[in-house]
Formats: C-alpha cells, sequence, structure tokens
C-alpha cells in the first residue's frame, strides 16, 4: 500500500480548497454571542451610571470606616482617571486623588517638620476590602527609614528596614543616659520590705504586700501609661510628713501637707506658720509653758537643767529644722535639697522631677500586655536600689512575641504613629 502523502498528486486531492464554506456550527453561535455581549456590556455600563450603582467600577469596596461613601465616588475622586499620563509617567505618586479630597474630612498632622510630602492615598490604599486603613505597609515607612539621609542628610535617626532584622536599639538604652528622676526610691528595699512579713502589724505593709507593684503603679485614665507616682497616694501611708513638737499635744495633729501641684517650700513653711499659731491659740498654757528638760553635754556626764521649745518661734525654728534639715524631712526623698541658712530662710529645692513618657517616639499600651507579669518586662525593678536605673525592657524583650513566626503584630504602624499629634 501507498502511503498518500509520498505521492504529489494523491496530496493535492486530498486537499480540500474550500473547506471555508463549509457550514459550521459555533460560526453562527459566534456571531449571536457577540451582538449579546456587546448588548450586555451597553447595559452594564448604562446600568453603572445610574445612582447607587457605581461601585461597579471599583475593585473592591472602599474601607470598613469609609463605608458610608462607597456609593459617593466623587467624595475622594475629585479628579480625572489621567490612565495614559499616569501609564507614561510611571509615577507612583501621581494618584487620582488628590490630598484635598482627604483634608476636606481629616486634618491630620505632619509627620514631622522635615516631612511635608503627604500623599494621603501613597499609604492609605484604598479598595482592597480593608477593614482598616490606617494598617499601613512597612513599605511606606522604609521607603525613607531603610536610608533616611539619602533624603534628609541631617536627620540623626538610625536605619531601619524590618522590626525583626534591623530596628535600633531603644535611645534610652543605647545612649546609657540613666533615669533623670531626682526623687530618691529605692525598689529593691521596698519589695523586700512587702516580703519581710513584719506586715501583719501594718496596714500599709500589709496593702503594699498584697498589691504588690500596683501600690504605685496604677493604670492612668486612658489604661495604655501608668499613672504618675505621688507623695499623697503613694508614701505618705508609711512616711507623713510630721513635726515632732517637744511639748505633749493630744492626737495627730503635727501632720504636715505635702506641697501640692506649683507648691513648693515656702507653702510648707507657711503652713507650719499657721498651724504653731493656731496651736499656741488654743492650747496656750501647753505650748507656752516653760519646761525644764534634762540636757547632757556628752554622754555620761551629769543632766545640766535648760528651757527648751517654749516660745512660739522655738516652735516654729523646730518645725522648720525637722522637715528642712532632718534625715525624716524632705531631704529623705528629696536628697538634692540644701537646708536655707539662718532661722526663718527657705531651703533651696530643685524641681522635684520624675519623667511620665519613657519611649516618647514609639507608642504602647500597658492594657493589651496586661496577661504579662509586670517583672517579665521590668525584672530589673527587684534589684534596682537608685533612682537613676533605667527600670525599662529593651528590644529583645519584645521580639519575643512581636515577630511574624510568634504571632503578635510587628508592623511599623503597631508601635508607631505617623502623624504627630
Ligand atoms: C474614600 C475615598 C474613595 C471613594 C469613596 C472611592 N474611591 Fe476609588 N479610589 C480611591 C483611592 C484613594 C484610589 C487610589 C488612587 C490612585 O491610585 O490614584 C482609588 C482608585 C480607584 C480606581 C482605580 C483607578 C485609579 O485611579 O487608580 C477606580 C476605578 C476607582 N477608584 C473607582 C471608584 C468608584 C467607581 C467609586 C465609587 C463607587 C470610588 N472609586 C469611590 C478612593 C476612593
Ligand atoms: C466625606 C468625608 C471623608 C472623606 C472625603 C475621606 N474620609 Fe476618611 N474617614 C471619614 C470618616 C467619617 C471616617 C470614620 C470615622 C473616623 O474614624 O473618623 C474615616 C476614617 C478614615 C481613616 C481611619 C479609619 C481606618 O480604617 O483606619 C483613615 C486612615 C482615613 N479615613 C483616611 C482617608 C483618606 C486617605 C482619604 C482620602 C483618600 C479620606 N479618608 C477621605 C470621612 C472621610
Ligand atoms: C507615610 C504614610 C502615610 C501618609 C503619606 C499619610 N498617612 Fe495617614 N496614617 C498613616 C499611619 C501609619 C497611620 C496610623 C498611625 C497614626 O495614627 O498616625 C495613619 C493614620 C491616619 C488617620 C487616622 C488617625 C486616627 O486618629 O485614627 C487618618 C484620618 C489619616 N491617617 C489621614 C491621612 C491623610 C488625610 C493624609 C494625607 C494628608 C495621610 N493620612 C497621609 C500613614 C500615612
Ligand atoms: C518621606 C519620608 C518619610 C516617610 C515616608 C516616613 N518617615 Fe518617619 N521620619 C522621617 C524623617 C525625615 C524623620 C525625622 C528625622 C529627624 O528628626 O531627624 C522621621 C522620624 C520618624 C520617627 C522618629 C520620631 C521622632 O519623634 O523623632 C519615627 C518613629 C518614624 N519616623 C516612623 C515612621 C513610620 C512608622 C512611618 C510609616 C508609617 C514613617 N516614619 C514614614 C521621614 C519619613
Ligand atoms: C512604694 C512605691 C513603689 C512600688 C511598690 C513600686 N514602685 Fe516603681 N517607681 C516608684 C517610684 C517613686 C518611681 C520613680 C523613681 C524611680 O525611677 O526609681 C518608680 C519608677 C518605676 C518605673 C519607671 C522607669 C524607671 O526606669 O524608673 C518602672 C518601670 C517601675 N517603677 C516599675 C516597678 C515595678 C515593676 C514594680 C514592682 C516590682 C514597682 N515599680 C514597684 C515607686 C514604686
Ligand atoms: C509600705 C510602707 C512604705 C511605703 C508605701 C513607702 N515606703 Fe519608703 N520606706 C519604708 C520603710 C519601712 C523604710 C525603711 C525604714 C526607714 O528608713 O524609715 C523606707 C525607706 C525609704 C527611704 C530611705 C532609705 C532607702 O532605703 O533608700 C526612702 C528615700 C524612701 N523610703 C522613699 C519612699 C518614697 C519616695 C515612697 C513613695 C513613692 C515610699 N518610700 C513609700 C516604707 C515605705
Ligand atoms: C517620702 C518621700 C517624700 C518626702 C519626705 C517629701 N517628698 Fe516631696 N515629693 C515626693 C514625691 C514622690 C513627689 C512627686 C510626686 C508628687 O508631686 O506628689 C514629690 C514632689 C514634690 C514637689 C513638686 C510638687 C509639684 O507637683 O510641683 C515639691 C515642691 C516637693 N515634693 C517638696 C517637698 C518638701 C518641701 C518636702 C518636705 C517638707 C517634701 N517634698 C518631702 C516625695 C517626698
Ligand atoms: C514592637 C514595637 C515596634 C515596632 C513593630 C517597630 N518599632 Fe520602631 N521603635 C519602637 C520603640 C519602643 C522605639 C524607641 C522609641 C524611643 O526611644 O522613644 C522605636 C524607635 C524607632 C525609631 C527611632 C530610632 C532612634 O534613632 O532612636 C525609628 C526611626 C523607628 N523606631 C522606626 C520603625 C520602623 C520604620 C518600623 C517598621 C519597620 C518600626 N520602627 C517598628 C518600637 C517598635
Ligand atoms: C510588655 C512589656 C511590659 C509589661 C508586661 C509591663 N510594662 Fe511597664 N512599661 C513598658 C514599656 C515599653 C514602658 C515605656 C512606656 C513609655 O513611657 O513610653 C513602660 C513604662 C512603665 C512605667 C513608667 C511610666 C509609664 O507609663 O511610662 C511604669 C511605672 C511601669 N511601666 C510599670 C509597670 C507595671 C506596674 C507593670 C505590671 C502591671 C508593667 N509596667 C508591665 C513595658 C511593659
Ligand atoms: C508575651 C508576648 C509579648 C511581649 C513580650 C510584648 N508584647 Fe506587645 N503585644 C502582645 C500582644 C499579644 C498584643 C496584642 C495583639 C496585637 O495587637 O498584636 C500586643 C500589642 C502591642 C501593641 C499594640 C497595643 C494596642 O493595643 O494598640 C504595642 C504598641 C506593643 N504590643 C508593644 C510592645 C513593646 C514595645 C514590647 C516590648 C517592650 C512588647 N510589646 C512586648 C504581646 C507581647
Amino acid at each position: 500500500m501507498v502511503e498518500p502523502f509520498h505521492d504529489s498528486v494523491q496530496l493535492q486531492e486530498s486537499l480540500e480548497l474550500d473547506y471555508f464554506r463549509r457550514p459550521r456550527g459555533p460560526r453562527h453561535w459566534r456571531r449571536v454571542l457577540t451582538i449579546v455581549a456587546g448588548l450586555a456590556s451597553a447595559v452594564v455600563a448604562a446600568v453603572s451610571l445610574l445612582p447607587g450603582q457605581r461601585h461597579m467600577h471599583q475593585a473592591a469596596p472602599v474601607a470598613t470606616g469609609h463605608a458610608m461613601l462607597n456609593d459617593r465616588c466623587d467624595s475622594c475622586h475629585s479628579s480625572a482617571f489621567q490612565p495614559v499620563a499616569r501609564l507614561l509617567s510611571c509615577d507612583p505618586s501621581r494618584l487620582s486623588v488628590g490630598d484635598a479630597a482627604c483634608r476636606r474630612c481629616h486634618s491630620v498632622g505632619p509627620h514631622n517638620d522635615k516631612v511635608a510630602e503627604t500623599s494621603c492615598a501613597l499609604c492609605h490604599q484604598e479598595h482592597r476590602g480593608k477593614a482598616k486603613l490606617a494598617r499601613v505597609a512597612d513599605a511606606q515607612c522604609t521607603r525613607c527609614h531603610a536610608d533616611l539621609k539619602h533624603s534628609f542628610p541631617d536627620a540623626g535617626l538610625a536605619k531601619v528596614t524590618s522590626f525583626a532584622h534591623s530596628h535600633p536599639e531603644f535611645a534610652v538604652w543605647r545612649n546609657r543616659q540613666g533615669d533623670p528622676g531626682n526623687i530618691a526610691f529605692n525598689h529593691k528595699a521596698h519589695m523586700t520590705l512587702a516580703h519581710s512579713g513584719r506586715g501583719e502589724a501594718d496596714k500599709a505593709l500589709t496593702r503594699l504586700f498584697r498589691e504588690g507593684c500596683a501600690y504605685c503603679h496604677k493604670p492612668d485614665a486612658g489604661g495604655h501609661y501608668m499613672a504618675p507616682v505621688t507623695f499623697q497616694q503613694h508614701c505618705q501611708e508609711c512616711h507623713p510628713l510630721v513635726v515632732r513638737l517637744t511639748v505633749p499635744l493630744p492626737g495627730d495633729i503635727q501632720r504636715i501637707p505635702h506641697p501640692g501641684p506649683g507648691e513648693g517650700p515656702a507653702d510648707v513653711q507657711d503652713h507650719v506658720r499657721q498651724r504653731v499659731l493656731a496651736l499656741v491659740q488654743e492650747y496656750p498654757e501647753i505650748m507656752l509653758k516653760r519646761v525644764r528638760s534634762p540636757h547632757r553635754p556628752f554622754p555620761g556626764a551629769e543632766p545640766v537643767a535648760k528651757e527648751i521649745g517654749t516660745s512660739t518661734e522655738e516652735h516654729l525654728a523646730a518645725a522648720e529644722r525637722q522637715l528642712f534639715a532632718g534625715p525624716d524631712g524632705c531631704r529623705r526623698c528629696h536628697p538634692d535639697l540644701k537646708a536655707g541658712v539662718g532661722a526663718g530662710m527657705l531651703p533651696e529645692l530643685p524641681k522635684p522631677f520624675l519623667p511620665r513618657r519613657w519611649l516618647e517616639k514609639s507608642i504602647f499600651n500597658h492594657q493589651s500586655h496586661r496577661s504579662m507579669e509586670c517583672t517579665d518586662c521590668h525584672g530589673q525593678a527587684l534589684a534596682s536600689k537608685q533612682t537613676s536605673d533605667v527600670l525599662l525592657p529593651k528590644l529583645e524583650d519584645c521580639r519575643k512575641c512581636h515577630e511574624p513566626k510568634i504571632g503578635a503584630r510587628s508592623d511599623c504602624a503597631e508601635c508607631h504613629v505617623f502623624h504627630r499629634r
């Protein structure tokens, strides 16, 4: 048998030269389908122009916070889409939604004095069905922060490309600057006080034992940071400011209030004066009685009779000496207080100060970490003897959880704001 294609005549005959004239099913349907599709598109396009149907043009709905704007395209799209211009320019910051549209509803602060650029839609990307528009991708931060010096030569910040791999240690540790606070406090002594068992008799010690850190550190109104430590709430119970008069008086009337906000030693002095004068008026026979007390010039010597603390002025001087120069007075907690020279002279007290915020370039929320022990992050508190010790966690402590493999978020927006408040 001869193979057909080895014979050129047979090959020629086997070709169907008018094959295109042969009637075929799909050809008919194709024409019908083309017309139907064209008509359908026209209908859809027409419908999409009806009010309330514009969202057909969206890739995905706008973010949850903007749901009420979903069909009001022109509230954001104030300028033309300019697809050709944008395709040709390849400039990602050329947007169809201008900042002015966003600013009509939002007044947000700039990043800082150096950064004027704020193409809102570059960071807050719409039509992605996002629940939170403020969750901005890290790339929007690292486009500057991966090499800040490149565009901002005078910027003094380290390079950051991701929290997991290249984030600087917190400045407070990097610069070893210490705690700038100037009120004396020994965490170790007070925390071991709580565990010494001496608390049974003493209400305050028992409470310190029960509450631990929370005796002094309670969340502030927002719950994110700790409320400031105050003398009245946190020290007074154990260290009341008392003036011991040389005469026996009934009750607890020698207590002196600690200066409140904006007050100082002058207010304490005023208070002592008023108090002593009031006592002199109320108990003249006790306050102004001249008593003799045994006084030994040196240990072991014969007592010498001497008149003490019996005039109003003497009461005042003794009271001020105890408060302003004695070990149980202001000095206990304000070690840099310099007593005044001479009677009635006010002491000098550099403004008492305890920092309120520590990591001001970031945000933190104690409430979100309430399942942890305080000492998981502030372990040094149990060993610290000086105010100057820094008791804050280090970067490593945060990476234990804020790491993609562990689960807590580690995108920049978790711990930083962009818009200056
Ligand atoms: C809350 C503001 C907002 C609303 C409301 C909104 N958009 Fe957008 N839309 C944006 C932003 C922002 C972009 C991205 C801008 C860019 O890339 O220039 C965008 C992009 C688009 C794009 C892609 C083209 C482009 O410019 O990138 C289309 C198409 C679009 N929107 C259609 C719509 C339609 C249709 C509606 C109304 C049904 C709508 N949008 C409502 C904010 C909005
Ligand atoms: C017509 C007013 C209006 C316009 C225009 C508008 N927004 Fe909003 N936006 C709102 C309202 C209302 C909310 C929800 C309430 C709130 O959080 O203030 C909101 C919420 C937000 C939020 C926070 C909520 C979230 O999901 O994280 C961001 C970020 C935001 N808008 C950015 C933008 C940007 C960027 C533009 C411009 C593309 C824009 N908005 C345009 C009214 C508007
Ligand atoms: C470099 C990225 C970036 C740019 C540009 C940017 N934002 Fe933001 N925006 C953020 C981040 C990150 C947050 C969340 C942290 C914060 O609140 O600062 C945010 C938060 C917001 C919020 C919510 C604030 C709140 O209190 O909940 C609004 C509203 C907002 N931006 C509007 C705008 C507008 C309007 C513009 C343009 C003028 C703009 N953003 C430009 C990154 C950016
Ligand atoms: C357009 C460039 C640019 C973008 C985008 C940008 N930053 Fe910055 N950022 C800067 C500059 C410049 C400084 C100021 C440096 C200085 O003061 O020396 C700064 C400062 C900071 C600081 C230090 C804050 C302070 O008070 O000094 C933090 C934290 C920060 N940026 C986080 C972010 C985060 C998070 C994002 C993304 C949402 C972001 N930045 C996006 C340029 C940028
Ligand atoms: C009797 C009150 C008292 C108790 C109890 C107490 N603190 Fe403090 N704490 C203070 C005072 C006062 C300061 C400010 C002086 C200083 O920095 O030492 C302070 C400061 C701090 C600071 C600020 C950061 C720093 O570097 O100074 C941290 C963190 C802290 N304490 C954690 C703790 C922890 C954790 C506990 C429990 C183990 C605790 N404190 C128990 C009184 C107390
Ligand atoms: C539960 C009781 C209690 C509370 C509350 C308390 N202290 Fe004390 N504190 C003591 C005792 C007890 C001593 C050791 C004995 C003494 O010197 O009186 C002491 C000692 C001190 C000393 C001196 C010696 C040292 O160990 O360094 C200072 C300073 C001091 N406390 C400051 C404070 C400050 C500031 C507060 C409030 C933030 C405070 N204390 C709250 C009980 C307390
Ligand atoms: C047991 C510790 C302790 C003693 C003793 C003490 N203080 Fe204070 N003082 C504090 C603490 C803690 C603060 C910071 C929180 C506050 O203002 O209550 C403070 C704050 C101050 C302030 C700042 C007030 C403000 O808010 O502006 C002044 C002024 C002051 N003390 C003066 C004195 C004087 C004067 C004395 C002695 C008569 C004294 N203190 C005794 C612990 C003490
Ligand atoms: C888990 C929390 C966390 C995350 C996530 C995080 N940071 Fe930070 N960042 C901090 C803390 C805390 C500081 C210290 C702030 C201070 O010292 O006031 C800091 C400091 C900084 C600083 C100042 C550095 C300096 O020189 O002192 C910059 C810039 C910065 N972060 C940028 C970023 C960028 C960009 C990202 C995302 C890639 C990011 N951070 C992610 C917590 C975080
Ligand atoms: C996940 C770690 C973590 C845990 C757990 C934690 N802290 Fe903090 N704490 C921080 C950080 C970070 C700061 C710095 C915040 C700032 O001021 O920027 C801080 C700050 C503080 C301050 C200084 C005041 C302030 O709010 O800035 C005190 C006081 C304090 N913590 C006490 C406590 C106590 C008490 C507990 C337990 C109830 C606790 N912390 C649990 C991380 C932690
Ligand atoms: C034991 C695990 C753990 C450690 C350690 C830890 N975090 Fe967190 N953090 C979490 C969890 C869980 C959340 C809440 C879930 C989330 O938002 O990812 C959170 C939330 C946060 C938030 C967002 C808070 C809010 O509600 O907006 C910040 C900011 C933050 N952490 C900062 C830090 C810093 C700074 C450190 C280190 C000092 C740290 N965290 C250490 C587990 C941890």
